[in-house]
């Protein structure tokens, strides 16, 4: 994180005014996004006044001076001669795909729900979800009912990260020889119909709940591979619940962040029960302290929040030496690390404890 001592006291104040109207600034840089003015200011390199983009957009003047002069306030625009130009970060803002899917995200999924995060942390309960969307104890048995915008926002957050990493995994994971791998939390079957187009001697079993079951096996049929893929709808919290067993590799990607210590380190014995012999558990987590930028802890850090008010009011983004006191709990050990994989995901294999 970047060095706070080196900062002036003015210099340390302005950062503590960029907090206290952090949600200002968003949403106005959402609709500087989203009304197409960044756009527009980007395809004009001489600047643009206020009147111009007023009249090029349709935009009553008014809302183009509060939506430039706060673009101004964040480094997003530059006013030269009563002419707007775009910066780099006003640049960013506009195209850079990590970034939108991340303020589509905070603004369609958690924004109002945030509001509740004192009562989620304090009750350990989803709060904000429970305010917005649903009064479910968690928000995944309703991700394929959210609202549209909701919903695409979720699956392009949830995606994004995850489609960047199984480019590079596909090519691992292809080599391995895997003939059966089961995968809990396998959602639309990005992974299941990934591997198996890719790897023609492996099937997968995914477990996960009803109306992702749904989606995936749908995905697997029209992408040809739906022979090789099956689904069980479960409820992954309910312990008492045993893995189908007899599988070479349990395969849980961006899942376990979803639970509690204590679940995760259940889930885990449960994926330790369902291996053969020489099976491996393979975790693929985006853990916090092994990001090579800190554009990638802070991204990470701050998605905890969504996981205490939206998600589940229990879990949070984990640090990798976290992870590995989990799977030591669950009767594991780490047999191989490899990270830099995508956006920062890491692929912990793991064997059973000897
Ligand atoms: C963040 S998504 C992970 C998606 C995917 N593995 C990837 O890498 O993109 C978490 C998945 O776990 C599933 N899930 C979470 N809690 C669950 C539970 N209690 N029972 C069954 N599935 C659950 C969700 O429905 C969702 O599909």
């Amino acid at each position: 994180m970047f060095d706070t001592d080196k900062l002036s006291g003015a210099d340390a104040l302005l950062e503590a005014q960029k907090i206290a109207f952090g949600p200002v600034i968003f949403q106005c840089a959402r609709l500087l996004r989203d009304w197409g003015i960044f756009e527009l200011v980007k395809a004009n390199k001489r600047g643009l006044s206020t009147q111009e983009i007023s009249e090029k957009l349709s935009l009553p003047i008014y809302a183009v001076e509060v939506l430039c002069e706060s673009g101004y306030s964040m480094g997003a625009l530059k006013l030269e001669n009563e002419k707007y130009t775009i910066t780099k970060i006003g640049y960013f803002l506009l195209t850079d795909e990590m970034t939108k899917v991340n303020m589509d995200f905070n603004h369609d999924v958690n924004y109002i729900g945030l509001f509740y995060l004192d009562e989620a942390l304090k009750t350990g309960t989803a709060a904000g979800l429970h305010e917005t969307f649903s009064k479910e104890e968690t928000i995944y048995p309703i991700l394929s009912q959210l609202p549209q915008k909701a919903k695409d926002s979720w699956f392009g957050f949830d995606h994004f990260y995850s489609d960047a990493a199984f480019v590079k995994l596909v090519e691992i994971m292809s080599k391995k020889g895997i003939k059966k791998l089961l995968e809990p939390g396998g959602n639309t079957g990005k992974w299941a119909t990934a591997l198996t187009a890719a790897s023609k001697n492996t099937s997968v079993t995914i477990l996960d709940h009803q109306g992702q079951i749904d989606v995936a096996m749908k995905n697997a049929q029209e992408k040809g591979v739906g022979e090789r893929v099956d689904g069980v709808a479960i409820n992954l919290l309910d312990h008492s619940i045993d893995f189908p067993t007899g599988y070479d590799a349990v395969w849980m990607s961006q899942f376990l962040d979803c639970f509690p210590p204590s679940d995760i380190i259940n889930i885990l014995k449960r994926s330790k029960d369902a291996l053969t012999e020489d099976g491996r558990v393979y975790i693929v987590e985006p853990f916090w302290d092994r990001q090579t930028h800190e554009i990638g802890s802070y991204t990470l850090i701050n998605t905890s929040p969504y996981f205490t008010a939206l998600a589940n009011g229990t879990s949070k983004m984990y640090r990798a030496i976290e992870f590995e006191s989990f799977v030591n709990q669950a009767g594991l050990e780490v047999e191989e690390e490899i990270n830099g994989l995508g956006f920062g995901h890491t692929l912990m294999i793991c064997k059973a404890k000897q």
